[in-house]
């Protein structure tokens, strides 16, 4: 089984990284591959509803980086989105990724995968209810299996390394992988 794991926060030391990384070592102890993307580090460019994507090979025209994560994602049996809450939704760049999915509503390739969140916010999980539905409508529409989420109250950079709870919460979300 291929992980792949999205991180959509700007800070590559911050709290979605630290708990990213935890997953990381959980699901490689279940001997399940993974790669972590950062989306900072790859030019997406906003879905312009070209609509183009609704025929021919039901794919995006738009040329830029999203092409490679495309490819990964399609290739994961599992994907991990990982982003702090800002302003009770995703971050924007995670937003950027998900308009591109537009695509897999047709093609519905991402059908049959498997999916979970992980979602650090300075007040926890009481910001976090929009953003968990949010996705878990994407995924339903999509197809894909949500398995899950683990929100954590986390705002400066090393508060996820300081909460004892987070390995046991995100521990028991990497089960939920292979059952
Ligand atoms: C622009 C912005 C908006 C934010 N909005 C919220 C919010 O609505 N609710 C919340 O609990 N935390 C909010 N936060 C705090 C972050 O979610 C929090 O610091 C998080 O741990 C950052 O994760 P990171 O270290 O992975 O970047 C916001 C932070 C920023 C920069």
């Amino acid at each position: 089984m291929k992980a792949e794991i999205l991180i959509g926060s700007p800070r590559k030391n911050g709290n979605t990284a630290a708990m990213a990384k935890i997953l990381t070592d959980e699901l490689m102890s279940k001997k399940i591959d993974v790669n972590i993307s950062s989306l900072y580090d790859y030019d997406i460019k906003p879905c312009t509803d070209c609509r183009s994507c609704k025929s021919g090979d039901l794919t995006c025209v738009l040329k830029d980086d999203y092409s490679l994560l495309c490819r990964r994602i399609e290739d994961a049996d599992i994907l991990v989105i990982g982003t702090p809450i800002y302003w009770y939704g995703p971050t924007a760049k995670t937003k950027l990724l998900i308009d591109r999915f537009r695509p897999y509503f047709t093609s519905k390739k991402l059908e049959g995968k498997k999916a979970a969140l992980l979602l650090p916010a300075g007040d926890g999980a009481v910001d976090c209810d929009l953003t968990i539905e949010m996705f878990r409508r994407v995924f339903e529409t999509l197809g894909i299996e949500y398995l899950g989420v683990v929100t954590s109250k986390l705002y400066n950079i090393g508060d996820a390394e300081k909460d004892s709870n987070l390995k046991s919460s995100i521990t028991e979300l990497g089960h939920c992988f292979i059952s």
